[in-house]
């Protein structure tokens, strides 16, 4: 391998993920123009449709971002004061945050440090007579282990929320897809996931009949007939111009997952032919392989654990390479969670990945010349 100083390799890269689309989205843009139908129209239900499809789930509701999702699924489920929500305590903000949004407290679990994903075993413990729903999060793009979490959830009662934001389309066994297996999915279309808008977007997905219902009347301040309210819900509608942008770009998301797989494969490939492996740097391996999911692991994003990681970051960064820290503060850290007693020391594992993972750009549209590039560079920085 040799080394180029003047490459560049961004964390995303959006504008060539888009070049070759744009005439086509354009031109779905300018059709929601032309028809003025800007809310609730032809685009979001053909979405919706195809989202259901794609997910193997009966029902799918567009929703105006993936945390909206999420405070929906919670509202739909009449999460009251009070009530307790079991999560990881290492995931985006929005996980926890629409558990407390509804006055209802997030009991929060260590993760298994091999996906990222809620440790289960932690899981059976953490149940009271308070508690009512466990979200398990499909994090960067791998299912959390979800027999186990649906055997406890039917064992006790308790609904399951899976926070899908970053895993539309993983499979965690054959057919089934993230967001089919619990009560309700919860998608984030944000331009950074692999299926994203132009803007903010989200979806439900649900297969019992009356929680479908339910959550598509939530979605317009709980009104049906118009009107009347007998829940009360939100503005949590998706728009027609993001439904139109999602809709070009749906037929294409399988084929950038596989491109993201191979991406992940020949960076396995590379890292460990530089010894990396050898040298603390932890890969990611996808776990819960279960036959026949060919989605296994969508590859969202691509997270090592490293030594030295800030200093990694900032080095990478000189010689032109983005990398991100996926997420720098668990909940039970956080300030504004300061009033569920947690203290530091009591979730080591997802401590630990606070403190030395680092994501690593793994786009499609990604050459292998820049991924050999990322890694000589890890390699130079690690001698
Ligand atoms: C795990 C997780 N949950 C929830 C969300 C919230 O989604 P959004 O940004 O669309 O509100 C995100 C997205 O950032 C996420 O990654």
């Amino acid at each position: 391998m040799t080394t180029n100083t003047t490459m560049k390799v961004p964390l995303l890269d959006l504008k060539a993920h888009h070049a070759p689309l744009m005439g086509e989205i354009l031109e779905a843009i300018k059709g929601v123009a032309e028809s003025n139908a800007f809310i609730l129209g032809p685009q979001t239900k053909q979405l919706e449709a195809s989202v259901a499809a794609y997910s193997n789930t009966r029902h799918a509701i567009g929703l105006s971002s993936g945390s909206d999702a999420l405070l929906a699924a919670l509202m739909a489920l009449d999460l009251k004061p009070g009530d307790e929500v079991i999560t990881p305590t290492y995931s985006f903000f929005a996980t926890a945050g629409a558990v407390a949004r509804l006055g209802a407290k997030p009991v929060l679990a260590d993760i298994d440090l091999s996906t990222f994903n809620i440790d289960v075993k932690q899981i059976e413990k953490l149940i009271t007579k308070k508690t009512r729903a466990i979200i398990p999060v499909h994090l960067y793009g791998q299912c959390a282990d979800m027999k186990p979490i649906l055997a406890i959830a039917a064992k006790h009662g308790l609904k399951v929320v899976e926070d899908a934001a970053q895993s539309i389309g993983a499979e965690y066994s054959d057919g089934k897809r993230a967001g089919s297996m619990g009560d309700i999915g919860c998608f984030s279309f944000f331009p950074s996931k692999n299926l994203g808008c132009w803007g903010d977007g989200g979806m439900v997905v649900a297969q019992n009949d009356a929680l479908g219902e339910k959550l598509e009347v939530l979605r317009s301040h709980g009104s049906k007939p118009k009107y009347h309210h007998k829940i009360i819900g939100g503005n949590f509608r998706l728009d027609e111009i993001q439904s139109a942008v999602l809709n070009v770009k749906l037929k294409h998301l399988d084929s950038w997952t596989a491109k993201r797989q191979a991406n992940a494969k020949l960076y396995t490939k590379l890292f460990r032919s530089a010894g990396l492996d050898k040298k603390g740097v932890t890969l990611p391996e996808p776990v819960y392989a279960a036959s026949g999911a060919k989605h296994f692991h969508i590859y969202n994003q691509y997270v090592l654990l490293v030594p030295r990681r800030d200093e990694m970051k900032a080095f990478l960064a000189e010689k032109g390479i983005g990398s991100e820290i996926y997420y720098p503060v668990p909940f039970h850290m956080q300030e504004c969670f300061r009033y569920l007693g947690y203290r530091q020391g009591d979730f080591p594992l997802a401590e630990k990945a606070a403190s030395t993972s680092l994501a690593l750009p793994i786009y499609p549209e990604l050459t292998q010349e820049q991924q050999a590039y990322v890694v000589e560079t890890i390699a130079a920085f690690l001698k």
